[in-house]
């Protein structure tokens, strides 16, 4: 039941972030529609790492493998990325594959009708009639959001996942980031009291965001922002991490605290926001690079991230340190994603109880 159905977007859209989760939930909790991080409790995180877990577990043997493709081998999702992606695009057509969803997709809405004119409403409406998920990235905050309350509406009300909207949310990233942790420390001692580093450019980086939201699920968790000033955290998360308790520094010294780091999320410089060519080039960002001189400062058992794509701000030397884990992460990506379209289409139960046949 979608009970989006009920609320005008006026009424919706002035609703706080807590009372929108209810009315984008499925009975389980789990989200029905994916838009934003804040959709995911520690009863869900736990649940969907779990989950996600069981699926890598499966998925190595072909008697697995077609276990799962079989799960949805009746449903289809449209990917709709008018955005450019690499990693979040693909993994995504790999998790349908995997539980053997037949995809279509837009990747360029020139070749779409909306170059004649249509409406995006339009557009996501018509996908709607074909398709039974659309996963939708895009340029614009909250497009997906609207898209939501707008399907609620209509006689095919599909789930959709928000692969990355605007500045502001990357909420399925942010999945693959908690699970990469969740990995890195479940034999460490868990995720509790960690300290996470954030480095590169908060201002504009949308997968930040949405992680730090994440993390505030664990208890006792540290923030450590470092960026030049103009591409610092905003002051909404920094106001959002103080109402849960969570201790942070805002710096521009990454040598200072890289010692204290549990984690290290770089991100690279998203000059494609820059209000005119060439801004970003501007500030000195050389301080914002991790080497092998970094890497020695940082402890035995801190990991490296970075959701990718690179430039510079991490040195290729360091890709075969055994704490970088960026290339995990992004492979993470791909299984975490399958877990969330199982959950959303109901399937999580049945994979649980997955027991691979005796010979
Ligand atoms: N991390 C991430 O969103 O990568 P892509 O832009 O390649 O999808």
């Amino acid at each position: 039941m979608n009970t989006l159905h009920d609320i005008s977007w006026s009424d919706y859209s002035a609703l706080p972030l807590e009372e929108k989760v209810p009315l984008l939930a499925r009975p389980d909790g789990m989200p029905f529609h994916t838009l934003f991080a804040q959709q995911f409790g520690r009863k869900q995180l736990d649940g969907l790492c779990a989950l996600t877990t069981k699926i890598r577990f499966i998925a190595k043997t072909r008697e697995g493998m077609d276990f799962l493709q079989s799960q949805l081998s009746h449903k289809r999702a449209m990917i709709y990325f008018t955005q450019p992606s690499s990693r979040t695009f693909l993994s995504f057509m790999s998790a349908c594959q995997i539980l053997g969803l037949r995809t279509g997709e837009v990747r360029d809405a020139s070749v779409s009708s909306e170059f004649k004119g249509e409406s995006r409403e339009d557009s996501i409406r018509t996908f709607s009639s074909y398709f039974d998920l659309i996963i939708m990235r895009t340029q614009e905050k909250g497009l997906a959001e609207h898209m939501a309350w707008a399907l609620s509406r209509s006689d095919r009300p599909v789930p959709i996942i928000n692969a990355g909207s605007g500045k502001d949310q990357h909420p399925t990233q942010a999945l693959l980031d908690i699970y990469t942790l969740h990995r890195s420390f479940e034999k460490k001692g868990g995720l509790r009291n960690r300290t996470v580093m954030y480095v590169g450019d908060l201002a504009r980086g949308r997968t930040v965001r949405s992680l730090s939201n994440l993390l505030t699920n664990y208890e006792g968790i540290r923030h450590i922002f470092v960026a030049p000033e103009p591409l610092q955290i905003g002051q909404d998360i920094l106001d959002m991490l103080k109402a849960h308790g969570n201790e942070y520094v805002v710096t521009d010294d990454m040598r200072k605290y890289l010692p204290k780091a549990d984690a290290v999320y770089m991100t690279r410089i998203q000059d494609e926001w820059d209000a005119a060519k060439g801004d970003s080039a501007k500030i000195d960002t050389s301080r914002f690079k991790i080497g092998r001189a970094e890497m020695d400062m940082m402890g035995p058992d801190a990991i490296l991230m970075h959701p990718l794509p690179r430039r510079d701000e991490i040195s290729t030397d360091c890709d075969s340190d055994p704490r970088s884990k960026y290339w995990r992460q992004m492979r993470n990506g791909m299984w975490i994603r399958t877990a969330l379209i199982a959950s959303t289409f109901d399937c999580a139960d049945m994979i649980m109880a997955w027991r691979q046949r005796t010979m």
